[in-house]
């Protein structure tokens, strides 16, 4: 078999830096794409030394229109097969509709959406679809349940769960393997892991580290896993989805958003 490249896009922070040094203890080599001027051969640096990994970075703002076949343009001047994507990068946001204006609105499906459709879309072309390869597209439990306040956010994670399921269907029976990662709260930067915090019971049981979720991720991605919710409390909660009937979920989502709007 060969040896797997794989590009993993947001890799300066959070999760996609969890994915970074997970591929490199596992000897990938990768290809580290996030924005300029973010840390990341700082970052290569570290995984070369330690763990002697070929790193090759690409600083770029995945928002920009040609920013996806700018990459694969890169990745073929300088001869780099890369045979597993990892579309991590993503915006999220807690607020209110009104609070964020439409240049964010636009930001974030442009990151969360078409940048993800558009790199898998010019990855199939460039892989050997002879040998096996490998898409981990990162959702969220947003995108499974309504919540107040990340509307938008989880309509794009609704929207990469929909699509990924139906490229699984499409890519059965070929050697490209596509996963979906449905994680709960990640503690992957200082602001999370302060409101992360303050939960208590059974909602503290649904946060996760960044390492953890990304070993979880990768164990399942190269199992062929069609969808990998780390963590048990998350697991269960997805389950309760499925058997709590739809009015009920409604009458708790009303009751929690009076709880928010009186606090
Ligand atoms: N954290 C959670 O609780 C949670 C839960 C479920 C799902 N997720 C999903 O997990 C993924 C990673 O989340 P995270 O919390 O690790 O996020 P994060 O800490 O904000 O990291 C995002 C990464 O994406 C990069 N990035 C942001 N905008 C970019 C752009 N326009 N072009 C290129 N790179 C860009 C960032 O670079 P800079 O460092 O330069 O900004 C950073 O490396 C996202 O898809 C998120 O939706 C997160």
């Amino acid at each position: 078999m060969k040896q797997l490249t794989v590009l993993i896009t947001g890799a300066s922070e959070g999760l996609g830096k969890s994915f970074a040094i997970e591929s490199a203890k596992r000897g990938l080599g990768l290809v580290l794409v996030s924005l300029p001027n973010s840390g990341l051969e700082h970052l290569a640096n570290y995984l070369r030394v330690n763990f002697n990994s070929k790193v090759f970075c690409i600083e770029m703002d995945l928002t920009k229109n040609t920013s996806a076949s700018e990459i694969f343009e890169k990745l073929m001047a300088n001869k780099i097969e890369v045979n597993v994507l990892i579309n991590n990068a993503g915006l999220g946001n807690w607020s209110w509709f009104e609070d964020k204006n439409v240049d964010f609105y636009r930001t974030q499906i442009d990151l969360n959406i078409t940048n993800t459709v558009l790199l898998t879309r010019l990855f199939l072309n460039h892989i050997d679809k002879s040998e096996a390869s490998y898409i981990l597209n990162v959702g969220s439990l947003g995108g499974h349940f309504i919540v107040p306040k990340k509307q938008v956010y989880g309509a794009t994670k609704s929207f990469i769960g929909y699509f990924t399921r139906c490229l699984q269907l499409e890519l059965s029976g070929t050697n490209v393997h596509i996963s979906l990662l449905s994680p709960g709260g990640i503690n992957t930067k200082p602001e999370l892991l302060v409101m992360n915090n303050e939960l208590k019971g059974f909602a503290k049981a649904t946060i996760l580290e960044a390492d953890y979720v990304a070993k979880a991720a990768m164990d399942g991605m190269l199992k062929g896993k069609k969808e990998i919710i780390p963590g048990f409390a998350n697991r269960f909660l997805v389950m309760l989805d499925k058997i709590i009937p739809g009015f009920l979920k409604e009458i708790i989502i009303r009751r929690k958003l009076k709880s928010i709007l009186t606090t």
